[in-house]
């Protein structure tokens, strides 16, 4: 949510008209031809780069190729490194051979200084270079004059770099005023008149100045991904997930910011940003990382390349024919050239290859997986426990209640609003007793009020970003007038950690965990809604070079600290941490949840809500959802219901709404749709297991939550831009209804020789196929893959904690050779003790002729589970069987069961064995 720059409390109330808001806040943002270092970047023809690389200034050292490139006019030289990182990824940085100062290099978002490897030099000429990449299969071939890159993989052409000429790097310089006339690069800056269009020392946005100290400092290079066609991920950006060709002009933004009801369908920059591209076709898949935290532009242009290209060695005339090639061109305000080429080859190894460099997704506390309850705001104590005890009363589970800013006194974040919340610690006390946990916000934005402990304790201990003249920063925000906490400065990030001891966090239990909002960061008063970009951080750092990590810093903990960290401090580094974050980066993975900020209760946001979630999967957020019921305005009950069960079927699953709007808690939309409601949310429940065990498969192996299509059936060409529908693991098939009063929605099938099942119905439906499925109001269409076995619970508690001991069921769903595999991982959901003590127990269960059987996944693992399988359903069993034994330790038993003959269903439904035991369950 933003405000008009003079309303820094503003208060959206339900007839209030949003569109007029909405269209006032559009045009506080740029498009891409009011950004000075687009523009400038897009004064370069193509196919003419000025740079040469002086390929006799080759040195290798440790197995790093490091050579000179040079301006041929400006005779600026630049430094390349070429890097072989372990795991088939080469890392590139381009920067000054010797900056006038030090250039802003990311720091924090890799896990560790990537492991590298030797390259071999293969060829050296004075034209060509060829490197060799450990791995064997790749080669880098640099050419001299101009400056070009190929990287090939077995011989054949995936990446060329500057093939179109369009690296860019602005050498740091003195001001014009310090400078002698005959200094300068370009036309443009030769041009003192056109400095101001250009924006190189100054640039205005409105009313406001970017004042640049240090002068222009951009950098951008292009890629050409040959034989591609398909492109995902940079998120955020409210847009399909297979991105589009942006044209020439226009280009996808990252740049963090608080758009609030922001346009579908747009590439402008939403709250966060996670600078990894994904190529895909059927034969390969790759990504391209760069590495930079200011703001970036990313122009997509599709195009056919000529087959000669594509040959590094011998051009061959005869076989010219046209392939599809995608041309990225990477633009950044400032930094340095550092980008990893992911180099596949299948989509896990390029998931495996991003989450080596920036980790992957933290496990999450179980609660953290069933429903959150949000609402801006829950009023007072009373109407919490009204709220909480209308989920009991209407049999709907829930986990967490959350509190948005109103809890506050006067919106500072750490305390509580003495007549709404007098009694904190006794309303938490009533939600622990129903095993329930309680969030509350806690934004950046800190309230200029010297009474007020925390910002007099940050003010003086300097904490506060600056402002260009050195002053603590201040701008508007929910409190009014506030200063920033500068959260790149480690002792600031330990200090905001420690403030969620329990001793330092008046009235707050260890059932309270954390919402950090408004983190782009928001500040209303200010360009785009955001800090200015000469406001400067810890060692002097501008906020232009590192705004995008802005919101991943409030989160990180490691070696460092802030809030998540705060919170495993708080338990004695005991406890897991919970965290949702609006602004992210690279990395964020890290450190907890991320949701897609102030959407609308329209259709059209719960469609673009899907394809906004994969694109955030597939760069490593595993953890993400979107505002169930939309954050602005009303839902109608057709809405909200639909809503709720795509909602219980992406990862972060919490209802939220607008001040001022509607309340639509699940039960106040007449007893039919909390039964609707009701049931989305009791099917997540039951499902619990399999989230979870998809968490940890996210936690360990970098595997995907929400999986598009094209990740899970690499070689189907159908699936590459589908996105109306989605998979959960490999197992489950997701269609959420998007459309209102449909009757029926189209499905595709994938996957040759696939067998899919209904969900609920047990249906089969072959694959490859494409089929109109009817649908009512019921709920949406889950089919299960044949071949995968998904552990489930056979009923649901208040909570998740309501359901520790609850029974087990499994559903085996049997592929055409008969066979089928599946997991199931439980520790004790809320500790750390799975990291340190090995406290966990992994199963693998498999069915093969005829016999199911349960299994170590995982011989580490020595955490004793206590629960009953208690059913097991065999789905697709050819034939009825005439017996059933169950082996165990107990020794064997005959089984009671019921086959469907029309569905050839086996239902065993009064077993009674431990599910984490090995045991074997035998149909003959
Ligand atoms: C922002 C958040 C929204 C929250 C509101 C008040 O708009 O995106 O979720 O309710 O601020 O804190």
């Amino acid at each position: 949510m933003t405000s008009q720059e003079s309303a820094p409390n503003l208060t959206v109330q339900a007839e209030e008209p949003l569109e007029g808001l909405l269209l006032e806040d559009k045009s506080k943002f740029k498009t891409c031809s009011q950004i000075g270092f687009y523009r400038r970047q897009k004064l370069l023809h193509p196919d003419q780069s000025p740079y040469l690389a002086q390929l006799d200034t080759l040195k290798m050292e440790n197995g790093i190729a490091t050579l000179n490139i040079l301006h041929q006019r400006t005779k600026v030289p630049l430094q390349l490194q070429v890097i072989a990182v372990e795991g088939n990824i080469v890392r590139l940085k381009i920067k000054e051979l010797s900056p006038l100062k030090p250039r802003y290099e990311v720091p924090d978002v890799l896990v560790k200084e990537p492991t590298t490897g030797r390259f071999n030099i293969l060829l050296q000429e004075t034209e060509t270079v060829v490197l060799e990449h450990p791995s064997g299969t790749s080669k880098v071939h640099i050419h001299s004059q101009p400056f070009s890159i190929m990287v090939t993989q077995e011989d054949e052409a995936l990446f060329g770099i500057n093939s179109q000429g369009f690296l860019y790097f602005e050498h740091l310089r003195l001001p014009p005023e310090k400078r002698e006339p005959a200094e300068t690069d370009t036309k443009v800056q030769s041009d003192k008149s056109e400095q101001d269009v250009f924006g190189l020392w100054k640039e205005k946005f409105g009313d406001f100045v970017d004042v640049k100290a240090h002068g222009p400092s951009s950098v951008g290079l292009d890629f050409t991904l040959y034989g591609f066609e398909n492109v995902y991920g940079l998120p955020e950006h409210a847009d399909i997930h297979c991105l589009k060709d942006t044209g020439e002009n226009e280009a996808y933004r990252l740049y963090n910011l608080d758009v609030f009801g922001y346009r579908v369908f747009d590439k402008m920059g939403t709250y966060g940003s996670v600078p990894l591209l994904l190529a895909h076709k059927p034969s390969y898949t790759c990504g391209i990382f760069w590495l930079n935290a200011s703001e970036t532009l990313v122009e997509i242009n599709s195009k056919a390349a000529l087959q000669s290209q594509l040959q590094s060695n011998s051009p061959d005339i005869r076989k010219q024919k046209a392939v599809p090639k995608m041309d990225i061109r990477w633009m950044s305000e400032s930094g340095i050239v550092d980008v990893f080429l992911l180099l596949g080859p299948m989509p896990q190894n390029v998931f495996n290859q991003y989450a080596q460099l920036t980790g992957t997704q933290i496990l999450p506390p179980l609660f953290s997986l069933g429903y959150h309850q949000c609402r801006w705001n829950y009023e007072d104590e009373a109407d919490v426990e009204a709220v909480d005890s209308g989920f009991d009363e209407h049999n709907i589970p829930y986990d967490v209640i959350w509190l948005d800013i109103e809890h506050t006194d006067g919106k500072r974040y750490f305390t509580w609003d003495p007549d709404r919340f007098p009694g904190p610690v006794k309303m938490q006390k009533k939600l622990r007793e129903k095993r329930r946990k309680l969030v509350v916000i806690s934004d950046p934005h800190i309230k200029v009020d010297p009474n007020y402990t925390l910002y007099a304790e940050a003010k003086e201990r300097g904490y506060f970003v600056k402002d260009r003249e050195i002053q603590n920063f201040e701008g508007s925000c929910w409190p009014g007038v506030s200063s920033y906490i500068d959260f790149t400065n480690p002792a600031a990030r330990e200090w905001y950690s420690s403030q969620f001891s329990l001793e330092k966090y008046k009235n707050a239990t260890d059932i309270l965990f954390v919402w950090n909002d408004m983190n782009e960061p928001s500040v209303f008063d200010a360009p785009e809604m955001t800090m200015p970009k000469d406001a400067v951080h810890h060692q002097g750092w501008e906020h232009r070079d590192l705004h995008n990590l802005y919101g991943f810093y409030q989160m990180l903990y490691s070696q460092q600290m802030s809030t998540s960290d705060g919170l495993i401090q708080r338990s004695g580094g005991k406890e897991r941490p919970f965290v949702l974050t609006r602004s992210f980066f690279a990395g964020s993975q890290r450190y907890g949840a991320v949701w897609t900020g102030d959407n609308k209760a329209e259709w059209e946001y719960l469609k673009i809500s899907v394809p906004m979630l994969l694109s955030l999967s597939v760069t490593g957020i595993a953890f993400c959802g979107a505002d169930v019921g939309g954050f602005v305005g009303d839902p109608d009950p057709e809405l909200l219901v639909r809503w709720y069960q795509a909602g219980s079927f992406q990862p972060f699953f919490r209802g939220h709404a607008m001040q001022g709007t509607k309340r639509r808690e699940p039960w106040l939309f007449g007893e039919e749709n909390t039964l609707l409601i009701r049931k989305a949310i009791k099917e997540r429940y039951t499902l619990l297991p399999y989230w979870y065990l998809l968490f940890y498969r996210a936690y360990r192996k970098a595997e995907l939550v929400m999986r598009p299509l094209w990740v899970e059936f690499s070689k189907y060409q159908d699936a590459f831009a589908l996105e109306s529908q989605y998979m959960l693991g490999n197992a489950l098939l997701v269609a959420p209804v998007l459309d209102s009063g449909v009757k029926s929605i189209d499905v595709l099938f994938p996957g040759a020789g696939e067998y899919w099942y209904d969900f609920r119905t047990y249906m089969l439906v072959k694959g490859p196929h494409r089929q109109k499925m009817a649908v009512t109001l019921e709920e949406i269409p889950v089919f299960q893959r044949g071949g995968s076995i998904i552990p489930m619970r056979t009923a649901v508690g208040k909570s998740t904690a309501w359901m520790g001991s609850s029974p087990y069921e499994l559903h085996v769903a049997l592929d055409r050779k008969g066979l089928a595999v599946g997991e199931l991982y439980v520790d004790d959901g809320y500790s750390l003790q799975y990291l340190h003590e090995h406290m966990y127990s992994h199963r693998r269960f498999t069915f093969s002729r005829n016999v199911l059987s349960s299994s170590s996944a995982d011989k580490e693992g020595r955490y004793a589970v206590d629960c009953i399988l208690e059913k097991v359903y065999i789905i697709g069993l050819k034939k009825s069987p005439s017996k059933v034994t169950a082996h165990c330790s107990g020794g064997k038993k005959p089984m009671e069961f019921t086959y469907n003959n029309q569905l050839c269903l086996l239902s065993l439904e009064n077993l009674s064995l431990q599910v984490c035991a090995d045991w074997e369950i035998h149909i003959v």
